[in-house]
Order: structure tokens, then C-alpha cells, then sequence
């Protein structure tokens, strides 16, 4: 008989799950091993989060085998799942807005928390305050969830999922899928402590697009292409480029990670956008200039306010103080419907809340802003749009069976380039406002994304980007100005031939 110990945690045998027109899940082998951190990687698209799903009894498979330390299960709910020791952080955020951090901790698995059907507020807050603890997090567990950021809302997410480990007598299985996109570099440090001690007591499953990232923290990695099972990688020694061969089964440039690759013009033109004094809740008093034709990224650590500057730019925050023109007329900011027919785009990092419409088709969603902007009638795409959709479906390399299946259908991946691709489709941006554009896009739709963001700035947009991290924020700006509590702070060149290194510029946000 095999020793219990050397069984695996967790092992999946030809899973099969159809959709209409899709076959996201086409005969997926993987095996977790106790004690391991195996990280999953492949395209958008490839079934990375269908199979999870699967593992947690959200998604019922057509077909294929799940083993529980070698004993086959069932798993038709998150209930039956969490009873394996099986527990999930979502790409998409399952907490609820109206209450406080603590009741999203303790939801649905109150234990001592609860007497009576009543709620004892000092044991939950103990409670959540235990698991916060766990993660160095240093939120108030009794802040509303939805005062929170996004990033502090991922760490909620997380200390609820932890709490699996009260729930099963086995070493659980906690699975993240994508917890880094939205993280800032040292939650991110957080967060990996987090999971090298939860492999002491667990195994971890852990799904990331910044592939340098998986290969850190990650002791074994799958690969997935196209709803199969392409191959292994043990993560000593490997390479980003390995990684990336694998998931696209042809090669990668490794420069196309950071966008160091894409051509710049030279000089860029006229002033674009000019910012003096704004104010508003989150920042005071911030000087931006930004030139048609230049990339300019803002950095900062969490709680710099750069989103907040870039929310009111397109008139969605409340301004206490300021003058903006852009190419010298003064701009109103009192609304996005305003800040839009200035030639204002702008992509919300949080695009599932702020950037889509679910229900809504990808061609609808995709041109949901030249049909405000012309204020027609009923959202009907005309046949010449549909072939503009189909263009950029193609350029992106969306996969949706069609352009006219519901947003809410695609990949988590897919659906961001739906969304970016709406500002691209519009055509009569002059200042483009880009809040970590490629987060949750694989690497080859990443280099498509950085190849646009040039081609609009050679044709004359100006661009601010808060980028997915530092490196991309240094691959693709032309300048960097540093944010941090709520003041622009310095400001770095960052020309073509003489970039900073991260390190240079970390000296700058401290
Ligand atoms: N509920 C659904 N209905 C229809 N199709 C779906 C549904 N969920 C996923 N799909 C399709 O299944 C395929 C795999 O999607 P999945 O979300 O598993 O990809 P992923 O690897 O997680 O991608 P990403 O990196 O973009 O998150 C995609 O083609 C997607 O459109
Ligand atoms: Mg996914």
C-alpha cells in the first residue's frame, strides 16, 4: 500500500467541460502534491480557472475523475469542497460590498462567532482580526468592504479562505487565482511569506500571468494550452521564456515582457495635458504635464492617490482645487460623460465593476462608448462596426466563440481586452488614462497591448500609465513621476537609451 504521505493532495484525470461553442476543459490531467506550491499557467483563455472552478465544485464536469488523497470525490458544491479541505480565492471578487471585512471573513462559517442566530461582534471581529493576522494585513476588520481598496479587499479574500483550515481535519488545498494582479510590490512580498507558510500545512495552488512570479514562488508549474495538459516545469532554474514556449507552444521574446522592445519617437509633440494644483480627497496639489505623443507612467505605493488622480481626470472623483486644459482649452471635469467628449479614455483597473456590462454581448461592449458618445438609439451594431469588432477580436486575440456572446462568458483575460479594445475602437482619444492595462492578460496579448500603446502615442495621444509593476512602468514611459500620499513627489527621466533600474527608482518613492 502507498504511504498516506506520499499520496498526492489532490489529482485530476481527463476532466472534459463543454461549453456552447467552447471546449474550455478537453481532458485535463494535474496532480498537487502534499506540501507543494504548483503553480498553473497558460494563455487567456486556456481553462486555467474552469478547472479550478472544478476543483471547488463550482463548475460540474462533463466528464474525468477528481482523487482526494486517492480516494475519488464528488464536489457538486464550496460546501462539499471546503469539507475536503478544498478552498478558493476568485479571480472575480465574492465579497460582499455592505458589510464590514470581519462578516466577509466570517461569513458562512461563523462557529464561535455566532450564538443563537445572533452574531457576537467582539468574538467575529477576534476572529477576522486572527486571520488578518495570518497575512500581516493590517486592515480594520470592522472597515465596510466597500471602503476598502482593491488590493486590501484580495487580502480579505484571502484571511476568509484561510479559514478553511478550522473547516477540514486534512492539510487543506487553498487555491489563488490571479491574487497578485492587483497588488502592489511589497503586498505582493506579503503575500508570497504567506503562501512559503501555508505549504508547511497545506498545498497551494497558484495561478499568476506575471510569469517571474510563478517561477518565485512556485515549486512545480503546469502548463494548459487550449483546455489540455502540455507539460511540467519544475521552477529551479527555469526561465520566464521557458515558461512562455510552453503555454504558446512556439517561442517568446522575454523583452516583450517589461516592453522594452517597442520603437519611441523621438520627440514628442506639443503639450497635451497640463495639471496644475489638483486637489481632491485622496492628493493635494498635483503638477502633471504630459506631451502628445509621450507616455508618462505614475508611480507610487499603495495609497499614493495615483488612481484617484486619474479617476478625476476623467471626471469620476470630486475636485476641491485645480486647473486642467488639454491642448490648451480648459477642461470640465464635473462628469465622464463630459471628460469622454473631450477625447478623454480612460481603462479602470477594476474593469469588472467599473468597465463592463456583463450580460451584454463583446461587440456591444466593445463599442458601448462611440454609441454614448453619438447618444444613438438602441444598442444595435451596425454591420460596418461588426467588422471592426471582429478586427480587433482578432488583433487581441479575444477568445469568444462570437462577437455576439455575453461579456460575462469569456475568460477573465478575455474580457479585460474587451474592454481595453473599446478605447482603441473609438479612434478620437487625445489623452488615454490607463490604470494597469495588462493586468490579467498572458504575455502575448501583453506585447499586442504595448505595441498599441505606442502606435496611439506615435499618433499623437498622450498617455498616462499606472503600470502592473516597476518594470513596465520603466519599459514603456517616456517619464516617471513618483506619487506618495497624495503629492507628486519627484519625477525620473526615462528615455529610450538611458532607462532607470527599479532599484533607482524605489531610492525615488521612499
Ligand atoms: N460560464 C461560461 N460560459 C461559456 N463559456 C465559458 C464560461 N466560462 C468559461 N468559458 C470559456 O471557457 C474557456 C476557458 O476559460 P477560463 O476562464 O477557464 O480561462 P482562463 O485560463 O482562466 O483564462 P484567463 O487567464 O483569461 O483568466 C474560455 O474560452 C471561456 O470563454
Ligand atoms: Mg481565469
Amino acid at each position: 500500500m502507498t504511504p498516506p504521505a506520499a499520496l498526492p493532495a489532490l489529482e485530476v484525470r481527463g476532466l472534459v467541460k463543454h461549453y456552447p461553442g467552447v471546449k474550455a476543459l478537453d481532458g485535463v490531467d494535474l496532480v498537487v502534491k502534499q506540501h507543494e506550491v504548483l503553480g498553473l499557467a497558460g494563455e487567456n483563455g486556456a481553462g486555467k480557472s474552469t478547472l479550478l472552478k472544478a476543483l471547488v465544485g463550482l463548475v460540474r464536469p462533463d466528464a474525468g475523475e477528481i482523487y482526494v488523497r486517492g480516494e475519488r470525490v464528488r464536489l457538486r458544491s464550496v460546501v462539499e469542497a471546503a469539507g475536503h479541505g478544498i478552498g478558493m480565492v476568485f479571480q472575480e471578487q465574492s465579497l460582499v460590498p455592505n458589510l464590514t471585512a470581519a462578516e466577509n471573513i466570517v461569513l458562512g462559517s461563523e462557529g464561535r462567532g455566532v450564538r443563537g442566530g445572533l452574531y457576537r461582534w467582539d468574538m467575529m471581529r477576534e476572529l477576522a482580526q486572527e486571520q488578518l493576522d495570518k497575512i500581516g494585513s493590517h486592515i480594520d476588520p470592522l472597515a465596510r468592504t466597500d471602503t476598502l481598496t482593491f488590493a486590501e479587499r484580495q487580502m480579505v479574500e484571502i484571511a476568509k479562505v484561510l479559514r478553511i483550515e478550522q473547516r477540514s481535519q486534512h492539510a487543506p488545498v487553498i487555491i489563488l487565482d490571479e491574487p497578485t494582479s492587483v497588488l502592489e510590490s511589497k503586498e505582493i512580498e506579503t503575500l508570497f511569506t504567506q503562501i512559503r507558510r501555508l505549504r508547511e500545512f497545506a498545498s497551494v495552488v497558484f495561478v499568476s500571468h506575471r510569469l517571474d512570479e510563478v517561477l518565485e514562488v512556485c515549486d512545480r508549474v503546469s502548463v494548459l494550452r487550449g483546455g489540455r495538459s502540455v507539460g511540467e516545469v519544475s521552477t529551479a532554474g527555469a526561465a520566464p521564456a521557458e515558461l512562455h514556449r510552453m503555454m504558446i507552444g512556439s517561442t517568446g521574446s522575454e523583452d516583450h515582457y517589461h516592453g522594452n522592445a517597442y520603437p519611441r519617437r523621438e520627440e514628442p509633440l506639443a503639450p497635451m495635458l497640463r495639471v496644475r494644483g489638483l486637489s481632491g480627497k485622496t492628493f493635494r496639489d498635483v503638477d502633471l504635464d504630459v506631451r502628445a505623443g509621450e507616455i508618462v507612467g505614475i508611480v507610487g505605493v499603495h495609497g499614493s492617490g495615483r488612481e484617484d488622480v486619474c479617476r478625476a481626470l476623467f471626471g469620476a472623483e470630486p475636485l476641491a482645487a485645480g486647473e486642467v486644459t488639454l491642448a490648451g482649452e480648459d477642461l470640465d471635469l464635473s462628469s465622464t460623460r463630459a471628460a469622454c467628449a473631450a477625447g478623454i479614455g480612460y481603462v479602470p483597473a477594476e474593469r469588472k465593476t467599473e468597465g463592463m456590462v456583463g450580460p451584454m454581448s463583446v461587440a456591444d461592449n466593445m463599442t458601448l462608448t462611440k454609441q454614448k458618445a453619438r447618444c444613438s438609439g438602441p444598442l444595435v451594431v451596425p454591420r460596418k462596426q461588426a467588422s471592426l469588432v471582429d478586427t480587433w477580436i482578432e488583433r487581441l486575440s479575444i477568445r469568444t466563440p462570437h462577437r455576439g456572446t455575453a461579456i460575462q462568458r469569456l475568460s477573465g483575460g478575455n474580457q479585460q481586452k474587451v474592454v481595453l479594445a473599446r478605447w482603441l475602437v473609438a479612434g478620437d482619444i487625445r489623452l488615454l488614462l490607463l490604470d494597469h492595462p495588462t493586468r490579467g492578460l498572458d504575455v502575448g496579448a501583453r506585447s499586442e497591448v504595448y505595441r498599441l500603446m505606442r502606435e496611439l502615442a506615435a499618433n499623437g495621444v498622450a498617455t498616462v500609465l499606472l503600470a502592473d509593476s516597476l518594470e513596465e512602468a520603466i519599459g514603456m514611459s517616456d517619464r516617471i513621476v513618483v506619487m506618495s500620499d497624495g503629492r507628486a513627489t519627484a519625477e525620473v527621466a526615462c528615455p529610450a537609451g538611458g532607462k532607470p533600474t527599479p532599484l533607482e527608482l524605489v531610492k525615488e518613492m521612499v
